[in-house]
């Protein structure tokens, strides 16, 4: 079974021009110790779809859905049903967290509070924040520095080891490397790789960087426009890709060789304060045919872990 399932997840923002739907029918699998990117470009959904499964969202937004863990859905009853499982099941890195943390805090207080918060003693959380440190690659003794004492990769582990505190089973890691040097990006995946064996963690990060991918996941989903449009193993994804906006994706990656041009994607993806005809990638498709202006593919699965949204993969499959 899995540890983690979400299915049909739909959420709206309130606002002006009309509905938001920012994550639309959107559902994946987590194992447990399994490691599955979210990758998509700016806006497409990421992060509301991670707060969603915190019950993080703000006010007002309007979710559907179901968020199952050990089978069980927490998202139907609330705030009441959530509580519970937040920070001690699944956790969060917020994305741009490192410069979140408290700036007049130590950073051992801060995590001591966050032990403390979930019941444990001040002792306890002494003891915790030195483990948790250490678990992280920093030295015990940074626990009496402040953030501005941290550099920006000391800051992203202090605060992986926050998220860590109350021993979750899932780590959802939003853009956990975006602001840092490649070398520092290297270090940060290698960490959270070496958690997830470790400590069994479950981990979906979610990132625009598909370069990164592969060094953590096993699995990758590929959103645009608030939907899941491609999910396959990591080495598909980068390697064979299924749909034109993941082929695109990947045609976008810069190589440090040089060899191949780098290309963007011309034009920009759909509001999502409107309502969505056809294919929402057809504007931007080279390969969009007269169907994908009027019917939304459906994410059709390929068999042997894959699936995709997209009419001219319908005709192979
Ligand atoms: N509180 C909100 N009210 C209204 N619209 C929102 C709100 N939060 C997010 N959105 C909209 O929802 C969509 C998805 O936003 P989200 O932050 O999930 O994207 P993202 O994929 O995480 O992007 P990025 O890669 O830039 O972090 C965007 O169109 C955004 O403008
Ligand atoms: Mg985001």
């Amino acid at each position: 079974m899995s540890l983690l399932s979400v299915r049909d997840l739909e959420v709206g923002f309130d606002a002006p021009a009309g509905e938001v739907r920012a994550v639309r029918s959107v559902s994946f699998d987590l194992a447990p110790g399994e490691r599955v990117a979210l990758v998509g470009e700016s806006g497409c959904g990421k992060t509301t779809t991670m707060l969603a499964m915190m019950g993080l969202l703000p006010a007002g937004a309007v979710v559907s859905g179901q968020v199952l863990l050990d089978g069980r859905d927490i998202l139907a009853g609330g705030e009441s049903s959530m509580r519970p499982h937040r920070w001690t099941d699944i956790a969060m890195v917020f994305q741009g967290a490192m410069n979140a943390l408290n700036p007049v805090r130590r950073v051992g207080a801060q995590i001591v509070e966050a032990v403390r918060i979930h019941g444990g003693s001040r002792r306890d959380g002494r003891s915790r924040t030195r483990e948790l440190l250490e678990l992280v690659g920093l030295p015990a003794d940074f626990a009496a520095r402040y953030p501005h004492e941290l550099s920006g990769g000391q800051r992203q582990r202090a605060v992986i080891a926050l998220a860590l505190a109350c021993e979750p089973r899932v780590l959802l890691a939003d853009e956990p490397t975006t602001a840092l040097d490649v070398i520092v990006q290297d270090q940060i995946v290698t960490l959270l790789r070496e958690l997830s064996d470790t400590l069994g963690l479950a981990v979906v990060m979610v990132t625009h960087d598909l370069a990164l991918v592969p060094h953590l996941c096993e699995r990758a989903a590929v959103m645009y426009a608030g939907s899941i449009v491609e999910t396959a193993a990591c080495a598909d994804i980068v390697q064979r890709p299924a749909h034109p906006y993941t082929r695109r994706l990947v045609d976008a990656t810069p190589d440090l060789a040089g060899l191949r041009p780098l290309s963007s994607i011309p034009g920009v993806p759909p509001r999502l304060d409107q309502v969505l005809s056809g294919c929402p990638f057809q504007p931007r498709c080279t390969d969009a045919v007269e169907s994908c202006e009027t019917t939304a593919p459906p994410l059709l699965d390929l068999g042997a872990g894959r699936s995709c949204a997209c009419h001219l993969t319908e005709v192979v499959a």
